[in-house]
């Protein structure tokens, strides 16, 4: 994986998937190693994050690098009409990997086309995340012990989660059956679906989410993503569609485990925190392992 870009998870193949969730082991056990001192690792978001961007800035950190970057593109130059490709140009010169988030699909990909170092990709609109799926999945094989042969819903925005297209693509190279909850006008696009189909397994599809919590191992819930709607009136119809309760878990198998790549807004109530099945914050701890997992393979250092 060394100085292989990041933008899309299928640009790395099942087995150095394994292989950064074996690392990302390494790292829980001794996440303290000076293994990046003398690295720049640059962190660009130009749209908001917590998790993402400061989850890598502590992977960095844990590992010796410094970090520059922004976390608002109005503090940079392209608040002056500076474009991506010259901003990308720019940073490639000061840092020896780039971390980037940007409201555009596509955006990473020609980022990593442009940039003279590895890029990788934090979020691009609507299209994928696929550090998040390398964290998820690492949360699964935790919380499971395996990967194959699961049951998964992907409950709320299926269209526009960015999390859920990386995520299912991912698990296309295991046994997973997908049980797919959402508004009719927020389902997963075709274009994801396709991977599904192409390696023959099964999905359902449901407008209630109490129809798969009797059924499934891992519940995957999302954010309706309110900024990728051009219409409010449309965000407001579907905004409360799902709102997972406690007392909604009682019918659901033992080893069940809620995922949630966060932030979230309502879509779980804080009654479910307490539930020893919640587990979207110790997801979000895992963040920290998968990324120095990443950053110390595309570096070259593991
Ligand atoms: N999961 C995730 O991408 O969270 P942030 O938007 O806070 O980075």
């Amino acid at each position: 994986m060394k100085n292989k870009s990041l933008v899309s998870i299928t640009d790395y193949t099942r087995e150095e998937h394994i292989q950064i969730l074996n690392l990302a082991a390494e790292f829980e056990k001794h996440p303290i190693q000076k293994i990046l001192e003398g690295t720049v690792v640059a962190t660009l978001f130009f749209e908001p994050s917590t998790r993402t961007r400061l989850s890598f800035e502590s992977a960095a950190s844990r590992l010796g690098a410094k970090v520059i970057g922004f976390s608002d593109s109005a503090s940079s130059s392209v608040q002056k009409g500076e474009s991506l490709r010259d901003t990308i140009m720019t940073v490639s010169n000061y840092a020896d990997i780039i971390v980037m988030r940007h409201p555009k699909e596509g955006s990473a990909r020609f980022a990593s086309e442009v940039a003279a170092v590895p890029v990788i990709n934090a979020g691009d609109g609507s299209n994928q995340h696929p550090t998040q799926t390398l964290l998820d999945m690492y949360s699964i094989r935790k919380t499971q012990g395996k990967l194959d042969d699961l049951n998964i819903a992907f409950v709320g925005d299926l269209k526009y989660g960015r999390t859920v297209h990386s995520l299912v693509m991912a698990l296309c190279n295991y046994n997973t059956t997908f049980h797919l909850v959402s508004p009719n006008d927020l389902k997963l696009p075709s274009s994801v679906k396709i991977h599904i189909k192409d390696k023959n397994l099964h999905y359902y599809q449901y407008t209630e989410l109490v129809d798969v919590i009797p059924k499934v191992d891992v519940l995957y819930m999302t954010r309706i993503q309110k900024e990728r709607f051009s219409d409010p009136i449309d965000y407001e119809r579907v905004k409360n569609s799902y709102i997972l309760k406690n007392h909604m878990l009682d019918t659901s198998k033992p080893n069940l485990k809620i995922m949630h790549p966060l932030p979230r807004v309502n879509e779980i109530t804080i009654d479910v925190d307490k539930n020893p099945k919640a587990y979207y914050f110790e997801q979000a701890l895992n963040g920290v392992f998968v990324r120095q997992a990443l950053l110390a393979s595309i570096l070259g250092v593991k």
